[in-house]
């Protein structure tokens, strides 16, 4: 038997590249409140932004001066994220590298940011505890994960939520959870509830 209605399946790089492709831009321009409230504070370093989509928190994030992979396996996504980032400064553009990949997937260095940005990635079910994982492992001692996540999603009941007990039960050992909240989904995802978490890799 198909598990067909097991378990929400998460859209693939070819379902993402169409629906950047088909429209301007998805998401408009703003930066995550979440990321840019808790990276205010921080000292700019390396960043990964997984899931980038058209790359607003990587390039908030390279104006304020970080080093910013910015990793998506959409590569429409990708190419728009790049045109919006034409307009920037040279030394900003000089600090972001599109990276065209699956987190799921394709080897990330380990040890390497300072930052880890996770922003409504919402993989599969059966992925999470691998993405969260691989990203977690991406940060090096004292790295700080910022994540935000749909929780419930009134309006698509398509794409995969998660609470706070799956999240942090797919952290690794050594990532310290600091602060959870929840706040009202942006009316631009459709009603609902954000799960917004950060976490530190503690050191080692
Ligand atoms: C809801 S969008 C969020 C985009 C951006 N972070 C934001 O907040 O606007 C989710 C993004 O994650 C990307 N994505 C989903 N699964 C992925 C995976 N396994 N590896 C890399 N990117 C993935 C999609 O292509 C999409 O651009």
């Amino acid at each position: 038997m198909s598990g067909r209605h097991e378990l929400p399946q998460a859209p693939g790089p070819e379902e993402w590249d169409d629906r950047y492709r088909s429209t301007d831009l998805v998401w408009a321009e703003p930066p995550t409140p979440w990321v840019v409230e808790q990276t205010t504070v921080l000292p700019p370093g390396r960043a990964l932004d997984v899931g980038t989509g058209e790359g607003h928190d990587a390039i908030h994030l390279a104006t304020r001066g970080w080093d910013v992979t910015a990793l998506d396996f959409s590569r429409v996504g990708l190419d728009k994220a790049a045109t919006a980032a034409s307009r920037a400064p040279r030394s900003v553009r000089a600090r972001l590298h599109w990276t065209l990949g699956d987190i799921t997937v394709d080897p990330l260095p380990e040890d390497e940011y300072d930052l880890a940005v996770w922003a409504y990635l919402q993989p599969a079910p059966s992925d999470l505890d691998l993405a969260i994982t691989r990203v977690c492992d991406g940060l090096a001692a004292g790295g700080v994960l910022v994540l935000a996540v749909h929780e419930r999603l009134d309006d698509h009941p398509e794409i995969p939520v998660f609470g706070a007990t799956a999240v942090s039960g797919a952290l690794p050992e050594d990532m310290v959870v600091e602060h959870v909240e929840w706040r009202d989904s942006d009316a631009r995802h459709g009603t609902g509830v954000d799960l917004a978490l950060r976490a530190r890799r503690r050191a080692a």
